[in-house]
Formats: C-alpha cells, sequence, structure tokens
C-alpha cells in the first residue's frame, strides 16, 4: 500500500507534538497535557505506523523500546577521550586548584566559572549525527566503552533527534541516573517480591543500562543531564562553557537548572554552600559540585594531566556512605511490646556524625537483608533521616556468622516472645508487667499530645519503675510531691 499524503502529513504532526509534549515533561519537568491526552495521540501514531510501516524510523517517539536482547556489548572506541575529574573535600583544595589556574595563565584577574551539581551517576556518550541518535556508549576506561544504545534509547530525557540549529555530528556527553523517586518505586517492588534491594541509585541505574534486553532498562526509567560535548563537526563551539551548556539545551537536551556562573572562587565556595542546603531536596543524588573554567580559550591552554582536566575540579559533599562491622545485635521493647532489632556498630563518621546504632526495624527486615553479627555492611545516613543499614558486603563475612534468631523471651521481663506466621513484628507478652513496656505507656501518656507532665521523660519513668513507684499507669495519680 502505498502511503498517502494525509497520512504521512498526520505522521509527521503526531511525533511532532508527541515530541514536543515530551520535551516539556522530561526536559523541561513542566507537563502540558494530561496523560489521557499524550497516551490518546500516542495510540494514534502507533495505528497509523502500523497501517503504514515504510513511514517509520528510528527516531519517532513509537520507536524508543526496540529491538532484541543483545548477546553482549560492541565495544566503543571514543574519538575524544573521556575523562575523570581530581577532586577537593575542603575549601583550602579548591583554593588551591584557583590558584594553580591562575599561576598558569599568568594572570593576577579572578577566574571565572560555571559551577554544576555534580551527579551521582554514570558518564555516557551519545553520538547525534544529522541530528538523530544513532550511538549511545558508556565511559568504559575513558578511552573504550560499551554500545548501550538500545538502552539509551528508552530514556524518555534523550531526544532521538535534535532541535533545532544542531551541527552535522554531536557527540553529547553527560550522566545518566535514576530519580530517587523511581529508587524508591523500584525497591518497594523488589521487596513486594522478596528480592535483594539495591544498594543505591547509582548501581540501580548501572544495573539497568547493562541490561541486554532493552524492554527491561525501560521499565526502569532513568533520566539524563548533559554537561559537555565530545566531538562536534562543524566545530560550531561557543567561547564559553556557560553557553555551550545553554547551546545544548537550545537543542532539546536537558541541562540541569542549578546550573551557575560563579564570578570568582569565592562565589564556587558559596555555590558548594548552597547545593548542600538543597541536596536533600532533589530527586536525584548529587555527591558534590564540578567547578569548571567558563572561557574555553582558558580551557585550552590549561589542558590535561593525565586522565584529568586541569581547568575542573569536583568539590565533593560528605559522604553519605561508610562501611563498617556489626558488633551485635539488640532488641528493645517498644510501647505495645513489638520487638525493634537494633544493630551496635563500630563507631564510624558518616555525613558529619559518628553513628554507632542503627535500627534494623523488624526480625523480618534482619532477614531478608540477611544481616549477621561480625557483617561489615554499609551504613547510609541522607538528610534527616535516621541511619540505616543499607546492605551487607557477602565477601567479607566471617566464617561463623550465624543468622540472627527471634529470641524466646523478653530481653526485659523473660515473658514469652510472639511472633505471627503473617506478622512482621514480634512482641513481648509481658504487657505492664514489662519494665519495658511499662515506661513507654508512661513516657506516652505523660507526652505532650497526651496529658503533656512536664519532665515526666525518659529518666524519670525509669526510676519511678525502677522504685517500684509506679507499675500501672493509674500509681503516676498516687505519686506525691517528694516521690
Ligand atoms: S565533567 C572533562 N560534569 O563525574 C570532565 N562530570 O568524577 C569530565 N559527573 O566521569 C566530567 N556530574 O561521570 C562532569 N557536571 C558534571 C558531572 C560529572 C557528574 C561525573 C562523570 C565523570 C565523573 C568524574
Amino acid at each position: 500500500m502505498t502511503l498517502p499524503e494525509s497520512a504521512l502529513k498526520r505522521i509527521k504532526t503526531l511525533r511532532q507534538i508527541i515530541n514536543e509534549w515530551n520535551y516539556q515533561y522530561y526536559v523541561l519537568d513542566s507537563p502540558s497535557v494530561p496523560d489521557a491526552e499524550y497516551d490518546r495521540l500516542m495510540k494514534e501514531l502507533q495505528g497509523l505506523e502500523y497501517q503504514h510501516p515504510e513511514s517509520i524510523h528510528s527516531s519517532s517517539p513509537t520507536q524508543r523500546v526496540g529491538g532484541f536482547p543483545l548477546n553482549a556489548f560492541n565495544q566503543v572506541t571514543h574519538e575524544i577521550p573521556m575523562l575523570s575529574l581530581d577532586n577537593a573535600f575542603e575549601a583550602d583544595g579548591v583554593i588551591a586548584f584557583d590558584q594553580r589556574i591562575r599561576q598558569r595563565l599568568h594572570t593576577g584577574a579572578e577566574i571565572e566559572y560555571v559551577g554544576e551539581p555534580k551527579i551521582d551517576g554514570l558518564a555516557v556518550n551519545l553520538r547525534y549525527e544529522q541530528g538523530k541518535l544513532i550511538q549511545g556508549a558508556t565511559r568504559g576506561d575513558g578511552a573504550m566503552g560499551e554500545d548501550i544504545t538500545q538502552n539509551l534509547r528508552t530514556i524518555q530525557s534523550i531526544p532521538l533527534q535534535l532541535l533545532g540549529d544542531y551541527p552535522e555530528l554531536l557527540e553529547v556527553r553527560g550522566e545518566v541516573y535514576m530519580p530517587l523517586t523511581q529508587f524508591a518505586l523500584y525497591n518497594l517492588n523488589l521487596e513486594k517480591i522478596g528480592a535483594k534491594l539495591l544498594v543505591n541509585p547509582r548501581n540501580a541505574a548501572s544495573g539497568s543500562l547493562r541490561q541486554l534486553d532493552p524492554h527491561i532498562s525501560a521499565q526502569r526509567r532513568l533520566a539524563f543531564f548533559a554537561y559537555g560535548v565530545g566531538r562536534a563537526s562543524p566545530n560550531i563551539l561557543p567561547f564559553k562553557h556557560y553557553h555551550l551548556l545553554m547551546m545544548l539545551k537550545s537543542y532539546g537536551l536537558p541541562v540541569n537548572p542549578h546550573i551557575q556562573i560563579c564570578t570568582d572562587v569565592t562565589a564556587c565556595l558559596q555555590f558548594h554552600t548552597q547545593l548542600a542546603q538543597i541536596r536533600d531536596q532533589l530527586n536525584y543524588e548529587i555527591d558534590g559540585v564540578v567547578y569548571k573554567v567558563n572561557s574555553i580559550e582558558q580551557q585550552k591552554i590549561l589542558g590535561f594531566i593525565s586522565k584529568a582536566p586541569r581547568w575542573a575540579i569536583a568539590h565533593k559533599f560528605p559522604a553519605r556512605e561508610a562501611l563498617t562491622q556489626i558488633e551485635a545485635i539488640e532488641f528493645q521493647v517498644g510501647r505495645t511490646g513489638a520487638l525493634t532489632p537494633i544493630a551496635r556498630l563500630k563507631p564510624v563518621f558518616v555525613s558529619g556524625v559518628t553513628i554507632s546504632n542503627a535500627t534494623l526495624h523488624n526480625i523480618e527486615e534482619v532477614w531478608r537483608k540477611d544481616i549477621r553479627v561480625g557483617d561489615t555492611v554499609i551504613v547510609r545516613r541522607a538528610g534527616d533521616v535516621i541511619p540505616y543499614i543499607a546492605s551487607v558486603i557477602f565477601d567479607r563475612r566471617p566464617a561463623h556468622a550465624a543468622p540472627i534468631a527471634l529470641p524466646k523471651y523478653c530481653p526485659v521481663c523473660h515473658s514469652n516472645i510472639v511472633k505471627l506466621e503473617t506478622a512482621v513484628i514480634a512482641r513481648c507478652t509481658g504487657a505492664l508487667f514489662c519494665h519495658a513496656q511499662l515506661k513507654e505507656t508512661v513516657k506516652h501518656f505523660a507526652s505532650k499530645h497526651a496529658l503533656a507532665i512536664q519532665g515526666l521523660g525518659d529518666k524519670w519513668a525509669e526510676q519511678l519503675i525502677e522504685n517500684k513507684l509506679i507499675a500501672d499507669i493509674a500509681d503516676i495519680y498516687l505519686l506525691n510531691k517528694d516521690q
């Protein structure tokens, strides 16, 4: 069947509209139409393409998830190597970086930088020819990576077709990441099926990009930010890195909205502080910021040293994760008798505080994560979240480490512990005979939203119970002033 002019026109219009909506949704982060409307036009386009298969080409928005599972990824040589970055952990290191740059450039003038969030994901290279995405590769060792085009095509914020006045050949470099909401959802599903949880969004993104079947990769809903270019031909690159980023944005590529010009090194340090403050509000992990000399001319003069540019540095945030060991697992009894396992840790410094305990929530969680005494574990503390054990490093498990058993008797009152087959929580059956339950009940009764008895907190409750002045809630009313 020949392709009627009217059908072709409609197909083109639909592609244009859908691409525009995709751009607004995934790149600008501002959805412009209800999902149902999007789905309706997408179905119409799919229908027309099905009737006229000769109209289908790889840049059509219907063609993101296609192809067959691969047996292995092909190797790709990067025409221009993909570099890494030097790190600074303190302001001193950043100031020294700025001084080295001035010395090399023989200038007393302030150096202008671009401050960017350092996205904790995976670097990729996207090759566009005549504006079409024709290849995408991992960074690999910087010289050679793997061809993961099929998987990168499933990332909605990566345009299959560039917009505007793009050069014939353009290699875009940037970071693929898993949004935190996706990561949480993904782990929730793993938890439901009783599978091992993913350690962090970066590993999740990495695992997803390594899927040989693009259908699986597509389900993971990764995202992308562009932060530089490889080869461009003709070389139409602007004089400033910042303008380069704006140019990428004009091609329809997602550029991080927090990127900012820093007029000198002091402004860089302010940028670091500013981003550290909003770190917890972002829907992706950042592990620091990157400063890049804004002038491309100056970048060229500065050049590279081994595998990193002299004109850029990563200023890291304090790590949110650390390795430590489980020294013991103890059980705490709550107000309702619920038994909460607590991991006693070899003290470790994570994002500014020393951590020596982590709650394990309930015994099922201990079994699911397979946490044992003596294990080396990753502890994580993100924002205001209480520290928790992200995962066990099984390779480092001592030979004698045994699975944690649920205690038979309450560690406080020695009553029986019961756990229903269907429940995740085990409980002490001692009720108020159990001093732990009694103490928590007294505290609860005295708390702000109940009777608001000032001063009757942890310490007093404990003393009153130990001295047998309170054995029941009603005893609170029998206390005299001296007691
Ligand atoms: S620029 C020429 N900018 O950090 C410098 N890298 O530690 C090449 N990364 O491999 C990298 N956000 O995976 C640059 N805004 C950003 C970045 C960024 C994250 C990653 C990237 C790179 C690694 C280096």
